[in-house]
């Protein structure tokens, strides 16, 4: 089959990333992986621990230990996963204001990236994988057989973050979103270690003005043409051929 076994989605805060992805890995019955949630639950223990989120040492030291799991949805509220840490269910606590302001700050500590970085090797290289993060294409798999860039404006993004904080019921207004999410950006594009970037060999898409459903028919036809391109015996169908 010609189907890409890894797809890597990157881009930054509320790009579209997890609705593509969710639909992707539905269509194709692959796993769905956000790997957010790990530099999430890492941060919320942290907060619960009250440990320093700059101290790199501490917070390396508990992305090593903590034990994350992450579920098949065990309940029908919205999650497309269960995340447990320690033996609580902790999907929405990682989704807090909260988390939201310092998750950048641990995700920078080139200790924790290094704890977290075999888990998701590891889940990545079993395959039939739709991979969601900041650094899937550059780093943590860049033998990804296709690697999908989402991209779009500051303001783009705040609205679409805000309307779904304001269906969760938090209490937030648009320009506090706004804000955060400029300094999410640069804290993930400016960090020493694997900052938020395209790969090289990504398809880069821009989603301002592109609904969810046009975002993933322009994916879904890139896979086609993998598909076509990547099969052993037929080789490129003739109009492909002529579109590369
Ligand atoms: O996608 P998200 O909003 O759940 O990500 C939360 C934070 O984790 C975000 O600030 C960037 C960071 N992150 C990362 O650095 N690398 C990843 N592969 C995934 C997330």
């Amino acid at each position: 089959m010609g189907l890409p076994r890894i797809i890597a989605i990157d881009g930054p805060a509320a790009s579209g990333k997890s609705t593509l992805a969710r639909r992707l890995a539905k269509a194709l019955d692959y796993l769905y992986f956000d790997t957010g949630v790990l530099y999430r639950a890492v941060t919320w223990a942290a907060l619960q621990q009250g440990l320093a989120l700059d101290d790199e040492a501490a917070i390396a030291a508990l992305a090593a230990s903590l034990p994350i799991e992450v579920r098949p949805p065990s309940q029908e509220d919205g999650r497309s996963n269960d995340v447990w840490v320690a033996g609580r269910d902790v999907t929405w606590a990682i989704r807090s204001p909260q988390v939201d302001a310092w998750v950048s700050v641990v995700a920078a500590h080139p200790g924790v990236r290094r704890a977290l970085l075999e888990t998701q090797r590891r889940i990545g290289r079993q395959g039939r994988v739709v991979m969601v993060g900041r650094d899937i294409g550059t780093v943590v798999l860049p033998d990804a057989d296709l690697k999908i860039y989402l991209d779009a404006s500051l303001e783009e993004r705040a609205r679409r973050r805000y309307a779904e904080l304001q269906q969760r019921g938090a209490s937030v207004t648009y320009d506090e979103v706004l804000a955060r999410t400029r300094a999410r950006d640069q804290m993930d594009a400016s960090r020493a270690t694997a900052p938020l970037r395209p790969a090289p060999d990504a398809v880069v898409i821009v989603t301002d003005g592109l609904t969810a459903d046009e975002v993933f028919a322009r994916v879904w036809d890139v896979i086609q043409r993998h598909n076509h391109h990547h099969a052993p015996e037929s080789g490129p169908a003739p109009q492909e051929a002529e579109r590369a």
